[in-house]
């Protein structure tokens, strides 16, 4: 039997080469994930994830012939976790890129109009071309839309090479007037030329190189599990479907804000210029313990109706007490014939990626709630 932690190592299968697909922030290491599913479920079981993220566990799971059903209310994680389990054809992509890059020179006027941001950030070329992709690329309901859009938003910034942009970072996106006075102090307010056309056309021929993944009927719906779960579960009873595992990670209280972080990937599928924390429950830092309570007892309480008598439900949290606390209480509220409770905690010995960040909040570790039924 093949380890699965092979499948996704490296860069040599199709797998391996878009398991990685998509920079997202606080997302499951892949082998990990791979793990979790070998380990409480078998082929054909279905799974849920109602956080899905950039969506590993949806895909580890599709590759690994489980029925996985993910939700993510942010739309660059949904890009990311739909994208990949189901790639547009190569040709077609490449169709619609050079077609979005023909529409370029329309947006010439737009481009000068731009706020001082963007010009030291992007290269002329490079803005007129981003800005045509956000006009025109209906990624929400066109596959090939889609997967060119997800590609975009992989290389929307990071290091000065790797993406389209001046020196960021790759996986947040950084504050505008930060990344000005970052720039000036470093005499770096020109930004990197780029032919947007070659730039991507080398990023579809490495990624299309082994092909793409073999994935069984596994999706990710873009929404609020809140509202979502209601019809999965009235779908589910119909069909006389249980799940066997539930596997996610409910977004922390008071850490990440999804929203903030990735604000200039939001702004190119068609969000506002500079970066605001929404007011909108669910999509800020979940700093009102009430929202958070809710957030969690409502999705932990919908999933509870699909899951099986004898599924596995595997959480990975924050370990710090208020947020621990609270999801081991949901959890047990809502699965109270789930016996066996195991805590498994792994405390952070490196810098993490939100410190890496600029998060000042002081991470500690994770914790992993694993409630079985025998
Ligand atoms: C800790 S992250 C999950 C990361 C994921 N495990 C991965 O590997 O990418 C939590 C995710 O929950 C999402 N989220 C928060 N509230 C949600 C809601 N009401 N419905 C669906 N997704 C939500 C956030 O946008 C975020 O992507």
């Amino acid at each position: 039997m093949i380890k699965t932690v092979e499948i996704v190592k490296g860069f040599n299968t199709p797998e391996s080469r878009w398991a990685r697909f998509g920079p997202y922030y606080a997302m499951f290491p892949l082998d990990f994930a791979f793990e979790v599913i070998e380990k409480y479920s078998k082929k054909g079981d279905f799974i849920i994830d109602p956080f899905a993220g950039r969506g590993s566990s949806i895909y580890a799971g599709g590759i690994l012939g489980r029925r996985s059903l993910g939700i993510e209310i942010n739309p660059v994680g949904w890009l990311y976790g739909s994208v990949k389990l189901r790639p547009a054809a190569k040709e077609l992509v490449i169709k619609r890129l050079k077609d979005i890059y023909s529409k370029r020179n329309y947006y010439k006027r737009a481009s000068e109009l731009m706020p001082v941001f963007y010009k030291m950030c992007y290269c002329d070329e490079v803005l007129k071309f981003l800005l045509a992709a956000r006009k025109h690329l209906n990624w929400r309901d066109d596959n090939v839309d889609a997967t060119l859009m997800s590609i975009l938003l992989v290389y929307l910034h990071g290091k000065i090479g790797e993406g389209f942009s001046n020196q960021m970072q790759m996986t947040k996106s950084m504050g505008i007037n930060y990344s000005i006075n970052w720039w000036k102090k470093h005499n770096m307010t020109n930004p990197p030329r780029i032919n947007p056309l070659e730039f991507v056309l080398r990023k579809i021929e490495w990624r299309y190189e082994k092909g793409t993944p073999n994935v069984q009927e596994s999706h990710v719906i873009f929404g609020d599990s809140t509202i979502e779960l209601k019809q999965i579960v009235q779908e589910a009873e119909k069909a006389g479907i249980k799940f066997s595992l539930l596997f996610t990670s409910p977004p922390y209280c008071s850490v990440t804000d999804y929203y903030v972080d990735q604000w200039l990937r939001l702004w190119l599928l068609g969000g506002p210029q500079s970066h605001k924390s929404l007011q909108e429950q669910y999509k800020s830092r979940f700093v009102s313990k009430k929202d958070y309570y809710n957030l969690l007892d409502t999705v932990f309480g919908k999933c509870a109706a699909i899951m099986d008598e004898k599924s596995t439900i595997y959480v990975r949290t924050d370990v710090r007490p208020f947020t621990y606390n609270l999801t081991f209480e949901i959890l047990t509220k809502h699965f109270p014939n789930h016996v066996d409770k195991k805590v498994e905690s792994r405390p952070f010995t490196k810098k993490t990626q939100t410190e890496i960040c600029g998060n000042k909040t002081k991470n500690t570790g994770e914790v992993d709630i694993i409630l079985t039924s025998q």
